[in-house]
């Protein structure tokens, strides 16, 4: 039986689809193409527009004066809706810029980001390449199978973004256990309890991480990434608590998570693609190219969400003020009026104007650093790879938020 637009819709809402990639994929390329901008009622949620195509999703970012991240940056649940709103009235809400808007986002974003401009991220590159031979001598030691992402993916990009905020080792496996927790939290394999309150002690705990370290890198600053946070004033103050640990939070738990499926995605795409693998590794000047290439295919955050200040017209459709808007970042890297062929996974694809970093005020603040971790791991892996090939089935994180594979088990023999 062949889906109605309205399923489709309400496919955008439900984290198993996400899980699945033939059915979200199919239910998208519905929405583009029969209503680009549709209206979703979905069971447990409250209704959004989802929109689906590249041009929209970049007219709707470039509005940001019109289309606000707040109160409703991302899909959750009607309950959760509810609980982020009384938890913001109460001043204890997370408050992360993805949660922020101007003039606060613009003067919060300056803390962070020096830190992540290209240019200074090309100095960190001599570290992440010891790191990701690291990592492929782990996959060395494990022999000939493993689990990729659970065994070598989550922990690279882990390692170098919380080496960069200053955490010690002994302190990674936490953070790792509590990202994906916080980012699984659809997923029975992932989260924490079964309700929304022990959910929410995984924020807590995540507070009370962090603000040790606030006051430690207060009393004692040093020159990490969480010491530039700690120690940024504002009009002359210092953030408070919440903004602090909100900080913390979004580098540590959007610098991994993303990248780590980007990685495993990326690894799978070339073993369902040998000519694709055969080919980067004769052409090894194509890594940038097929960095992107990944990301695109892979597009490991599924949304965002924005709220209209005003009634705004989309395509003949009429967006009124106070409804939000779902930005299918997936969906839009998948748009047949922008990319050539956009199911075929290729490594030399130019132009790529994907838009899986996002576009506009709030693209992404790890954008280099993603480029940077992506393409040392497989300029390491690539040439002292001699086969590989699937041991397994591979599954996906069911969530609607940042999903990307949890297991993906591969054979394969090293140089
Ligand atoms: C924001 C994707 C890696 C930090 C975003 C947004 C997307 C995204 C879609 C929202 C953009 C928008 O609203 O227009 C990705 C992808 C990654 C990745 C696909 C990996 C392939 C990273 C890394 C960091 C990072 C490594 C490192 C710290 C952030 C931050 C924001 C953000 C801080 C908020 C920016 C703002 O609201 O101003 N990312 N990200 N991301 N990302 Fe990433």
């Amino acid at each position: 039986m062949s889906l109605t637009v309205e399923e489709a819709g309400r496919t955008l809402a439900d984290p198993d689809a996400y899980a699945d990639e033939d059915r979200l994929h199919a239910a998208m390329a519905l929405l583009r193409r029969e209503r680009p901008v549709s209206w979703v009622e979905a069971p447990g949620y409250n209704p959004f527009w989802a929109i689906t195509k590249h041009a929209d999703v970049m007219e709707i970012e470039r509005n940001h004066e019109v289309f606000l991240n707040a109160p409703r940056p991302l899909l959750t649940t009607a309950e959760w809706d509810e609980i982020n709103r009384t938890r913001a009235e109460q001043g204890i809400a997370l408050r992360t810029l993805v949660h922020m808007d101007d003039p606060d986002h613009r003067v919060v974003r300056a803390i962070g980001a020096d830190w992540f401009r290209p240019k200074a991220m090309r100095g960190l590159e001599p570290r992440i390449k010891e790191l990701a031979r690291r990592y492929v001598d782990r996959m060395a030691i494990l022999g000939d199978s493993c689990d990729f992402v659970r065994q070598v993916a989550v922990h690279y990009p882990l390692y170098v973004i919380l080496s960069l905020l200053g955490l010690p080792e002994s302190d990674f496996d936490r953070m790792l256990k509590l990202t994906q927790e916080l980012f699984g939290g659809t997923d029975t394999d992932m989260r924490r309890g079964e309700t929304a309150e022990e959910t929410l002690e995984v924020l807590t705990d995540f507070f009370a991480y962090f603000q040790e370290l606030t006051k430690a890198r207060r009393a004692r600053p040093t020159d990490d990434l969480a010491s530039a946070i700690a120690n940024a004033k504002v009009d002359g103050e210092p953030l408070n608590d919440y903004d602090t640990t909100s900080y913390y939070v979004i580098i540590a738990t959007a610098g991994h998570d993303t990248t780590s499926s980007t990685i495993s995605g990326g690894l799978r795409a070339l073993i369902d693609n040998p000519d694709q693998l055969r080919r980067l590794r004769d052409e090894p000047e194509l890594m940038p190219l097929a960095v992107d290439e990944m990301i695109r295919w892979v597009s490991p955050v599924k949304e965002f969400m924005r709220t209209a200040t005003r009634d705004y017209e989309l395509r003949d459709v009429k967006i009124r003020a106070g409804e939000s808007v779902l930005l299918s970042y997936p969906s839009a890297n998948r748009d047949e009026e922008v990319f050539d062929d956009p199911f075929r996974f290729d490594v030399g694809r130019d132009p790529n104007r994907h838009l899986a970093f996002g576009f506009g005020v709030h693209y992404c603040l790890g954008a280099a650093l993603a480029r940077i971790e992506t393409r040392a791991f497989f300029e390491e892996l690539l040439p002292r790879l001699e086969s590989i090939e699937l041991d397994g089935t591979p599954e996906s994180t069911a969530t609607t938020f940042v999903s990307g594979l949890k297991r993906l088990p591969i054979r394969y023999s090293l140089r």
